[in-house]
């Protein structure tokens, strides 16, 4: 499909049929294109938790506001995106050693070349002090993936901001490991009668495109 033509029929579901499931390859297809996700430095300072079971929504609906409940409850799973709240050496050099073992570098020279790159990205942002920030940023690329693949693969899906994180946190154990909660995707089939739906509603966006200007 054209890529124009799946943003302008993806939407918000604003009301699931419950009914509906999702093939568990479907969502490890979602999955694997979240972690394709490109980040700075390829540092992917993010964590997906897929939630489907009813045991895992009961959990995770103490995060939810009370105007997402209805959709929450409704849909068939949810992916939790999580970024990392703190990155170190250690980190970069894990990421180091999977680009090595995916035969990125050459020789030794080109690798020490690439950690000390991506160290001193790190270590930048490490010594703004604004390293939460800079991972936070990362995860809303992986929320545009999961959103536009869930529609290529045929899956209606929901980008929520509407919960408490903190209490996500909570719930997943996140805070010990380093990762705080950005967002919260739903997935599953929309209601026939979903008021957000493009048969009922036009999509709507302003011009945001604008000629740069030079001084
Ligand atoms: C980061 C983000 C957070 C959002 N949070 C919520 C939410 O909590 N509840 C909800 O129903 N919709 C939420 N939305 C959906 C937006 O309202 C919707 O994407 C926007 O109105 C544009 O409409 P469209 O996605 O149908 O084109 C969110 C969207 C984004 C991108």
């Amino acid at each position: 499909m054209d890529f124009k033509e799946l943003l302008k029929e993806r939407y918000a579901v604003k009301r699931y049929d419950n009914k509906e499931k999702i093939d568990d390859k479907v969502l490890k297809d979602i999955l694997e294109c979240a972690v394709l996700t490109p980040s700075a430095v390829n540092m992917q300072p993010w964590e997906f938790f897929l939630v489907k079971t009813s045991v895992g929504k009961e959990k995770l609906k103490a995060c939810i506001k009370d105007f997402n409940i209805e959709r929450f409850c409704d849909c068939y799973a949810c992916i939790v995106i999580a970024a990392k709240t703190a990155l170190n050496a250690q980190d970069v050099m894990a990421i180091c050693k999977k680009e090595e073992a995916d035969g990125r570098f050459e020789n030794k020279e080109i690798f020490k070349n690439r950690y000390e790159h991506m160290l001193k990205a790190v270590d930048g942002h490490n010594f703004k002090g604004d390293i939460k920030e800079w991972c936070a940023k990362q995860s809303y690329i992986a929320l545009g993936t999961i959103l536009y693949a869930s529609h290529a693969y045929g899956v209606d899906s929901t980008p929520l901001e509407g919960i408490d994180a903190d209490k996500a946190d909570e719930i997943l154990d996140l805070k010990r490991q380093n990762l705080h909660t950005q967002c919260i995707v739903l997935l599953g089939k929309a209601a026939k009668d979903d008021s957000n739906s493009l048969k009922f509603r036009n999509k709507s966006r302003v011009n945001t495109v604008k000629e740069a200007l030079f001084k």
